[in-house]
């Protein structure tokens, strides 16, 4: 298993990587991927959830063609479906290799493909990259507390609540707290045998 996921990142390193899990591949961002990225993150019904912001597409290319100088740091692949439909990102960001740990985040843009199993196969792929590939120790996060789906995701992979940055959020005329998030290593070994 180990042996089979250095493989698959002395491939990714290479540029022909798959990770593939039940429902999903992990596969490299390409610049085809752009405009469905910018599409995505300009549907308030996704973004609510994440940056709240519009992003511009010559904004986007710029991020996808200067990934390659933040690998060390962040390690960001595109969700395909088993048949190839792109339906997201995911992500491991700010690897820091000397206190073994990074931070985690996800978007299932293709509203289609929300609460089918989807997001939490790609969260099993990326968290065992993190732990077994980059040897990590500790993968944290931020959620809204509106964003129950997420939340519950989070939980079933593992992740315990820390703390709250209360009233750090303003959305929909209200404010609300960010979750902050964690899972240290052996938790995910003990939550992954768990999952669906
Ligand atoms: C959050 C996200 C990654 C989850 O992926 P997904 O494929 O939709 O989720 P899954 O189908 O794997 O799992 C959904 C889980 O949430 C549960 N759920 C759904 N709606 C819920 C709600 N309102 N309250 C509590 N649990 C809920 C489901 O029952 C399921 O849990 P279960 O497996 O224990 O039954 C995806 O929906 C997404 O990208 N959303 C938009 C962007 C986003 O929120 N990103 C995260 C930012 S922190």
């Amino acid at each position: 298993m180990v042996g089979e996921l250095l493989l698959i990142a002395q491939r990714i390193k290479n540029n022909f990587m798959v990770l593939k899990g039940k429902l999903v591949k992990l596969r490299k961002i390409k610049m085809a991927d752009a405009l469905r990225f910018v599409k995505w993150l300009n549907d308030k019904e996704v973004n609510k959830f994440t940056t709240r912001r519009k992003i511009s597409l010559a904004k986007e290319k710029k991020w996808i063609r200067e990934m390659p100088k933040h690998w060390q740091t962040d390690r960001i692949f595109a969700i395909v479906t088993i048949s190839d439909i792109h339906i997201g990102s995911i992500g491991l960001h700010k690897i820091d290799q000397r206190d073994k740990n990074a931070s985690y985040a996800i978007i299932i843009g293709d509203k289609n493909y929300w609460q089918k199993g989807y997001g939490t196969d790609a969260s099993r792929l990326i968290l065992d990259y993190g732990f077994n590939v980059l040897k990590l120790h500790r993968i944290y996060l931020r959620v809204y507390d509106y964003n129950k789906r997420a939340i519950k995701v989070y939980q079933n992979l593992g992740f315990k609540l820390e703390g709250k940055e209360r009233e750090q959020n303003f959305y929909n005329n209200k404010f609300h707290d960010v979750f902050m998030m964690g899972l240290l290593k052996n938790e995910w070994q003990k939550a992954r045998r768990k999952l669906r």
